[in-house]
């Protein structure tokens, strides 16, 4: 819900990290992203601590597409965490940084022959391969750099798991992976075995984002270890490993539950002490959370603009950002907590929508929610901010995205510089007459 080190001083003000949110604006302008490193490091070592409880022990991947940037990734690094990217940039992202390639896992559903070559040459850890095609051309590209490629073939596990359909991937309709019924995935198991740049190291599947409920993620867990079985006993291959996914849900509103990551580790424990066949080593759990890691550690700063009635007796406040910073709402109708500093902890008194600066009617941040007395020029603080806000943040109206401060100990630092008008037409050409 709020950071770790969120503190509501008494005047009601605001501080994060031990600094104060208004100090921040100040020097940074807003509309802001803060970003909270002790949330960042408690949640990591979450992690860390329950998969170092299996045997052999786990392996927990960031997905970097909940936000990456090259601080990130220097903080990931030094923690020891491993890395899920999706795409070039974000492979580029983190070498740049100095990730240890060896910690990448090489994600995504389409991946262009220049990223799949990248990856092996930078020799990431694993590639997750999602379709055929695609693994005949990792094949390719492994025979032309005379290596061999380590992969995952990701599973759809036929599991719906109960979050938004955008966001739901463990479902046999999906375009992700392939599906475990009909023969898709034992075509695409015999095949990996047969191609000899292609070592297979196990399965992935992930079921989707933001999800509450323990049990589907046991269930994943379970399902990728029996098909694992099948193969041995058919073929006597056994997986090295086995990728779990991420999609734990974050308490975005008071009365969420998040899903108790120890209690979901430990099944997982016993159901891979109890199914291995004797003699094998148990594989290794790897498991992404992106959102679980990063969401809680971020809050956004916005300065409110307008306040309006509009007939009907409706308030709106209006900020300075909006969808373009944050297309949650927009995309998903998700939902969103606030506070105005210097009234945090206040009774809300009066329900106003928050709307941004945005060219949209949908442009609305947060419908209808109730806040103390907003006047102009306050500020209002956005909770858990830190996954999928900046890494989906967009131009839109060529507006400026905001920039990314880190906290701790009552330091800041920049993570991401604001972007300046002279971003906006970087990659514009003159018009040159040609009709
Ligand atoms: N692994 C894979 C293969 C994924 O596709 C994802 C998320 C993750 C791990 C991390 O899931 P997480 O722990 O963050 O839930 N933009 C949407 C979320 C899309 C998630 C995409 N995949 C949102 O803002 O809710």
């Amino acid at each position: 819900m709020t950071p770790d080190t969120y503190v509501v001083d008494q005047s009601h003000r605001i501080s994060v990290g031990g600094i104060r949110l208004d100090a921040l604006a100040e020097k940074y302008g807003t509309p802001l992203y803060v970003l909270d490193q002790t949330t960042i490091v408690n949640r990591i070592r979450q992690y860390q601590e329950a998969l170092n409880e299996l045997t052999p022990a786990g392996q927990a991947f960031y997905a970097g597409k909940a936000f990456i940037c090259q601080a990130m990734a220097g903080l990931l690094e030094h923690q020891g965490m491993g890395l899920d990217v999706v795409s070039g940039g974000e492979l580029y992202t983190a070498l740049t940084a100095g990730f240890d390639p060896s910690r990448i896992m090489f994600h995504g559903n389409v991946k262009t022959r220049e990223e799949i070559a990248y990856a092996l040459n930078a020799k990431v850890g694993h590639m997750v391969c999602d379709s055929l095609e695609e693994l005949n051309r990792i094949e390719q590209e492994a025979s032309r750099l005379d290596c061999q490629a380590p992969i995952l073939l990701r599973i759809t596990p036929g599991i719906e798991a109960h979050t938004h359909e955008f966001i739901r991937t463990g479902q046999f309709d999906s375009k992700f992976g392939f599906a475990l019924t009909q023969g898709i995935a034992d075509q695409a198991v015999l095949r990996a075995l047969e191609l000899p740049h292609i070592a297979l190291k196990g399965f992935h599947a992930h079921i989707g984002s933001q999800i509450f409920d323990e049990d589907p993620f046991i269930r994943n867990a379970e399902i990728l270890l029996n098909y694992s079985i099948q193969w041995y006993q058919e073929q006597g291959w056994w997986p090295e490993v086995l990728n779990i996914g991420g999609g734990f849900g974050v308490r975005y509103q008071s009365q969420d539950v998040a899903p108790r990551l120890a209690a979901v580790v430990g099944a997982i424990r016993s159901m891979v002490d109890r199914l291995t066949p004797n003699g094998l080593v148990p594989p290794r759990i790897f498991m992404e959370p992106g959102r679980s890691i990063i969401a809680e550690a971020g809050v956004t700063v916005y300065q409110v603009m307008v306040k309006k009635e509009v007939p009907g007796g409706k308030w709106y406040v209006a900020v300075d950002g909006g969808m373009g910073d944050n297309i949650r709402p927009a995309l998903y109708q998700a939902r969103y907590q606030a506070a105005i500093d210097g009234k945090a902890d206040e009774p809300g008194t009066e329900t106003v929508t928050v709307a941004g600066r945005y060219c949209e009617t949908g442009d609305v941040l947060i419908k209808d929610i109730a806040l103390p007395p907003v006047s102009i020029d306050d500020l209002l603080v956005v909770f858990d901010t830190g996954a999928y806000n900046y890494a989906m943040a967009s131009n839109y109206n060529r507006v400026p995205r905001p920039a990314v401060v880190l906290v701790a100990d009552g330091r800041d630092e920049l993570w991401v510089a604001r972007e300046t008008y002279q971003d906006m037409v970087h990659g514009d050409k003159p018009w040159t007459g040609m009709r």
